[in-house]
């Protein structure tokens, strides 16, 4: 496991941003496929998309080739509300960036059939050739997109009831409001994410020092799931003084 320590947010932020576009950049056109980029939401991952629109700007990446797949989804909330991960891709990433829009793939939490949704979402995965890059976060409690603990470490996109302590973590982007936070989402698996080609996790701060100490220096184990990324061939985490307090 590659594990980076940088000094704040923003040096950690600028590691993870640089080494994505370098992926993209030095992608080769041979492949004859697009770069499959897997994403997520929350603030972990907030720097480096805004470094990734800066450098997109200044003419340094371009997203026309690239696919993404976001981790996660709430249930039962419309696309266009402020704290659908629809609505935060787009304000905080797509919106800036040449990514064409069928480019975009999210899970869709209103979808008539979720359990068809899930199903066609892996297969989407599949048919462009598996994902590239998943870039991640994790929750206070260590869990991985919203595969909460005691989640199969073996389980692929499916729906998920929210634990209460995510639900609590959640509650910033619904106006610390904890009767409007959604209660279940669609989430990818930790299958869905191990089987990426590389896996880039961000931790920052003190409140995830506890979760990084116990996905990297316990065993694998479903009550903390990103600990799974042990299995991975090609993992890296990224994160920034604070959040080793507890190494
Ligand atoms: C949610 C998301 C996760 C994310 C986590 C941490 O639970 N489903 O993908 O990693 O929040 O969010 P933050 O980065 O805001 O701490």
């Amino acid at each position: 496991m590659r594990f980076i320590i940088k000094n704040n947010e923003d040096e950690a932020s600028s590691y993870a941003a640089n080494y994505i576009i370098n992926r993209i950049t030095q992608f080769s056109p041979s492949e004859q496929r697009p770069f499959v980029l897997g994403l997520p939401t929350g603030s972990s991952p907030l720097g480096v998309y805004r470094i990734l629109v800066q450098r997109y700007k200044a003419g340094e990446v371009s997203f026309e080739n690239v696919v993404t797949f976001n981790m996660d989804e709430y249930i039962n909330i419309p696309r266009d509300h402020q704290g659908s991960y629809h609505s935060f891709m787009w304000t905080n990433l797509f919106s800036h960036i040449n990514i064409p829009p069928g480019n975009v793939n999210i899970l869709d939490g209103n979808a008539p059939n979720l359990e068809a949704e899930c199903i066609a979402y892996e297969a989407k995965i599949k048919a462009v050739g598996g994902i590239d890059l998943f870039l991640a976060g994790i929750g206070e409690d260590g869990h991985i997109a919203f595969n909460e603990p005691g989640s199969s470490l073996a389980s692929r996109t499916r729906v998920k009831t929210l634990a209460y302590d995510t639900i609590l973590a959640n509650s910033r982007f619904f106006d610390d409001n904890l009767e409007l936070v959604p209660k279940m989402a669609l989430t990818v698996g930790v299958q869905t994410v191990l089987e990426a080609r590389e896996v880039v996790v961000m931790v920052l701060g003190a409140r995830k020092a506890l979760a990084l100490q116990q996905c990297i220096e316990q065993g694998v184990n479903h009550m903390w799931t990103l600990s799974a990324l042990q299995l991975h061939p090609h993992p890296m985490i990224i994160c920034d003084e604070d959040a080793t307090l507890e190494l």
